[in-house]
């Protein structure tokens, strides 16, 4: 059968206290909607659509990459009234499958167990045995054990909060039979809103075949109703993401303590030392190691490069055998090839560093071309911004740039040159030449280190100085 699925997402998400629509918060760095959508086109479905209500065009505008259809529901009232503004544009010969905005985590095999359900007729539920089921709705069973109706936690009597098997809020069904079965769903309930589970009880009366299937874990399905379970469901996935790197191969100091908002490749023994944190895409090639407090966004990392402790790493291209910081920090757009070497405090910028350079200490390289095996001593700063442009440096291979250098860019730095300590230089330097600016030294022949004065003698000398009319 034909697959369309529908997110429902038009909800404020009350219980979160945010500004933000609740499907926009962050899990792993993504809107929890993001997830969703992923996961729904894991599916291959014919259609898909999103309920979007509340926060509307704040939620569209950040799913403009997302090629979806939009469902206005203008007034939340509930979830079956969701499902019913977008069956009107379902056929009846599809099966539908109604996924959740704030149920992320689904895994695509639990859902294609429920579309095989409902594509041989029934309306399948997916359920989960939780032993704290406060908040969900609960799967009620006749005596037979057939399912017979979901009971909301508001509606549900003191007996059936004792239900442990509790609904995912997840289903699927013939597009056609669901249609009839929402015909029946009324407001007569304890928040006053169509309730999409009351379709359970209705297709039980319609003699339609009900099956809830358990879930394979319980995270699958956790619902993300307030900043707890955000922060819950957030470590649940840090700990899958931590556990598929360590099956990879990697060495995790403590695999509680690395966050991965986004996806991170490892090869063979990687070493991740406590509290680095991955965004994006990130890929680090074998025996790489991560020093103490990194954080590393779209980046990769060659073979056997080390990244010291407190390093910085975003948007980054780094060859083999390199070795950065610690207390580096590289901002998006540079190019490190193999062997270089950036040290602490050392700021780098869409640059590119030529095979074998070296900037161990205190430095800024903005907007430039090193070459290999360039040595860029303590201190030296590339001008790139005269206030009003940016404007490129270029450091051929080979050149030795002394300690304490300004480079005030545009400027080019021919190879094998030499620039002396403490230069500020301002034009082209040739190659193979020393080049330096230096005032010459003095020594003061009458000059006395200050004495300390009294307290009444400083405030006067201050007062000299900063409360004088100006002359
Ligand atoms: C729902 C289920 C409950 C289940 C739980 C699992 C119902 C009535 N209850 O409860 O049985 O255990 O999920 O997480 O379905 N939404 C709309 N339009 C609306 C109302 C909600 O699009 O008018 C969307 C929300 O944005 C959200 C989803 O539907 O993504 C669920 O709504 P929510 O209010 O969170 O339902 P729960 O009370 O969690
Ligand atoms: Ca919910």
């Amino acid at each position: 059968m034909p697959l369309s699925v529908v997110i429902l997402a038009a909800g404020q998400g009350k219980r979160m206290h945010s500004d933000l629509p609740k499907v926009l918060q962050p899990l792993a760095g993504q809107p929890l909607l993001q997830h969703v959508i992923r996961t729904a086109r894991a599916l291959n479905p014919a259609y898909l659509c999103v309920v979007y209500g509340y926060g509307g065009a704040e939620v569209q505008a950040a799913f403009t990459h997302e090629d979806v259809d939009w469902i206005l529901q203008a007034e939340q009232l509930g979830t079956g009234h969701a499902v019913m503004e977008a069956m009107t544009v379902i056929p009846d010969d599809h099966t539908v499958l109604v996924l959740y905005g704030d149920v992320p985590l689904v895994t695509a095999s639990s859902l294609k167990r429920l579309i095989a359900a409902a594509d041989a007729g029934a309306l399948a539920i997916l359920s989960v045995n939780l032993d704290e089921a406060a908040g969900y709705g609960r799967i009620v069973r006749d005596a037979d054990g057939r399912v017979s109706a979901i009971i909301e936690h508001h509606d549900a009597d003191a007996t059936q909060l004792t239900i442990r098997e509790a609904n995912s809020g997840l289903m699927a069904a013939p597009a056609g039979r669901l249609r009839e079965w929402l015909l029946g769903l009324g407001r007569d309930n304890a928040q006053r809103e169509y309730y999409l589970t009351d379709v359970v009880a209705l297709a039980v009366q319609a003699q339609d075949r009900v099956e809830a299937l358990l879930a394979s874990n319980a995270t699958e399905v956790m619902g993300v109703n307030d900043k707890v379970q955000l922060a819950q469901l957030e470590a649940c996935y840090r700990q899958a993401r931590a556990r598929d790197l360590m099956l990879a191969g990697a060495t995790l100091v403590d695999p509680a303590r690395v966050d991965i908002r986004g996806e991170v490749e490892v090869e063979r023994d990687v070493f991740i030392d406590v509290n680095a944190i991955f965004i994006g895409k990130v890929h680090l090639s074998a025996r790489v190691k991560i020093g103490p407090n990194c954080i590393i966004r779209n980046a990769r990392i060659g073979a056997d490069t080390e990244v010291y402790a407190n390093s910085i790493i975003d948007n980054a291209l780094i060859a083999e055998h390199c070795r950065i910081g610690p207390f580096a920090r590289l901002r998006p757009e540079v190019v490190l090839h193999r062997g270089v070497h950036i040290g602490n405090f050392v700021e780098v910028k869409n640059s590119e560093i030529g095979s074998g350079a070296k900037a161990n200490h205190l430095s800024y390289l903005g907007d430039a071309r090193v070459g290999s095996d360039v040595n860029v001593g303590a201190g030296t700063i590339t001008c790139n911004y005269d206030g009003a442009n940016k404007w490129p440096t270029v450091i051929e291979d080979g050149a030795f740039i002394g300690s304490g250098t300004m480079l005030v860019a545009p400027l080019k730095i021919g190879a094998g040159s030499t620039i002396g300590a403490g230069s500020t230089i301002t034009a082209n330097a040739p190659e193979g030449k020393l080049t330096l600016t230096r005032p010459p030294q003095i020594t003061a022949g009458s000059w006395q280190r200050p004495a300390k004065l009294a307290p009444d003698e400083h405030a006067a000398a201050v007062d000299r100085v900063i409360k004088a009319p100006k002359s």
